[in-house]
């Protein structure tokens, strides 16, 4: 190795395991994800070990192929902080009126961009849309914010669950 090159040590799993929880959190319920029109599973599983990381809680819709999907997904095999939303709209109403701050991750006009999303201050809730229409128009509506983050490739969007994880990290003060 050269002089100047730094000794770069990869930690390993045993180490890792020691630094994290022992347990998964309870309901912090200071940031959420909701993925209120979710098509994919995979998609779910993805985000739930996100929100492990960050220290998040899901809110999802309470389709019929929606726990199974989750209890696949949850890699970790802990319990995940997951609350279950009747109906998405009147849900998202609720957020806003017990005072939460209501962020639509979502490619729109008056989003910010994903480097100006302060950290949040207070209960947070993180909307994604679905995976082929976005997030319903009636929603964009109850939102506080847009998001976007810039893309300069071909593609006209992110997979959902990567752009949920990307938020999910700024909000909570990680990146
Ligand atoms: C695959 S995209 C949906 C795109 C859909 N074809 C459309 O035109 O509305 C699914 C969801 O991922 C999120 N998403 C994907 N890429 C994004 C980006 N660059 N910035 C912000 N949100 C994004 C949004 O929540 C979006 O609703």
């Amino acid at each position: 190795m050269s002089p100047r090159q730094a000794a770069i040590r990869v930690r390993p799993p045993r180490e890792l395991r020691r630094q994290r929880r022992r347990r998964s959190h309870t309901c912090w319920d200071h940031l959420l994800v909701a993925p209120l029109w979710p098509l994919h599973g995979a998609n779910l599983g993805t985000l739930l070990r996100t929100c492990d990381a960050v220290g998040a809680c899901m809110a999802v819709p309470r389709f019929p192929w929606v726990p199974e999907a989750l209890a696949r997904g949850n890699t970790l095999r802990r319990p995940a902080c997951v609350h279950w939303v009747g109906d998405p709209l009147g849900w998202l109403e609720r957020q806003r009126a017990s005072g939460s701050r209501v962020v639509g991750v979502e490619l729109a006009d008056e989003a910010v961009r994903l480097a100006d999303l302060p950290a949040a201050r207070t209960r947070t809730v993180a909307v994604l849309g679905h995976e082929q229409s976005g997030i319903p128009a009636e929603a964009l509506d109850l939102l506080d914010l847009a998001v976007e983050i810039p893309m300069v490739g071909a593609g006209s969007s992110l997979n959902v669950a990567v752009a949920g994880s990307l938020v999910l990290y700024r909000l909570a003060g990680l990146l």
